[in-house]
């Protein structure tokens, strides 16, 4: 009899304390919960970011007053290609076809990102007094450039791409081709446009970089075809 009590009693604990094990292991799913979900959050981060060049921004002082040519650690590894994609594109256009002549070409791609990003009212040609019309009205203006700085040590060609902005290049391209030296570098400008061409775009930035041996550049609409891409860039050889 007594034994029998105490097994039962035995049963009773272990039955219990499967119970409780259970119940913890519930309670520490339901804890992670949250935290799946903030990492979930937290992957569109990278995402966001994705859109900016490798490296780790500078500050933006930094950047705008960066020397040419300054330091030799952002020069490219000795693997690096020949030919060099920089560009800057304000709502993505100039991008794709960047992106497209480096396929083409096998260059490296860097992205002159703005240190203070142009919102859709900056951009508003409508608006004399939005911060892109002012920019254009003012040829002394050098918006600063946030991405981490390139050498251009190695580099044979650059393609040097842009959107067009009433009539010519965005002020951030004059801050990008001060920054640097071209000696010895075959630049290449282009640019995509709602219809305009290239312009005085070329020699612009030419007169302000003050070296290299700069080519004609092309206006291109941002659905040109990888065909005509690759034309062109036979014809320059
Ligand atoms: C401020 C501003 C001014 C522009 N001025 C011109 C212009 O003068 N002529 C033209 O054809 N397109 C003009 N555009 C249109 C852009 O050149 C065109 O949409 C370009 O492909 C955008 O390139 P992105 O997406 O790389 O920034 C202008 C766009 C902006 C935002």
């Amino acid at each position: 009899m007594m034994k029998k009590t105490i097994a039962a009693a035995l049963a009773a604990l272990l039955v219990l304390a499967l119970a409780a094990c259970e119940n913890g292991g519930k309670n520490t799913e339901g804890s992670s919960s949250p935290a799946g979900t903030n990492a979930t959050a937290g992957t569109s981060a990278p995402a966001e970011t994705s859109s900016q060049p490798a490296g780790t921004p500078v500050p933006s002082a930094d950047a705008s007053s960066q020397p040419a040519e300054s330091g030799s650690a952002s020069a490219p590894s000795a693997d690096h290609s020949t030919v060099l994609v920089a560009f800057f594109s304000a709502t993505g256009t100039t991008k794709g076809v960047a992106e497209k002549i480096a396929a083409i070409t096998g260059g490296d791609l860097y992205e002159i990102v703005p240190a203070e990003p142009y919102s859709d009212a900056d951009l508003n040609w409508n608006d004399r007094g939005s911060r892109s019309t002012k920019e254009q009205n003012d040829k002394s203006v050098r918006p600063a450039i946030g991405s981490a700085a390139i050498g251009l040590a190695g580099y044979e060609t650059v393609y040097l791409g842009f959107p067009i902005w009433w009539g010519e290049e965005p002020r951030i391209m004059d801050t990008f081709v001060e920054a640097h030296a071209f000696d010895g570098i075959t630049v290449i400008p282009f640019c995509t446009s709602a219809s305009s061409g290239i312009g005085r775009s070329g020699p612009n930035m030419e007169a302000l970089a003050g070296s290299g041996k700069w080519l004609d550049g092309k206006r291109f609409g941002g659905n040109v075809s990888e065909a005509d891409l690759r034309a062109w860039i036979e014809s320059l050889k």
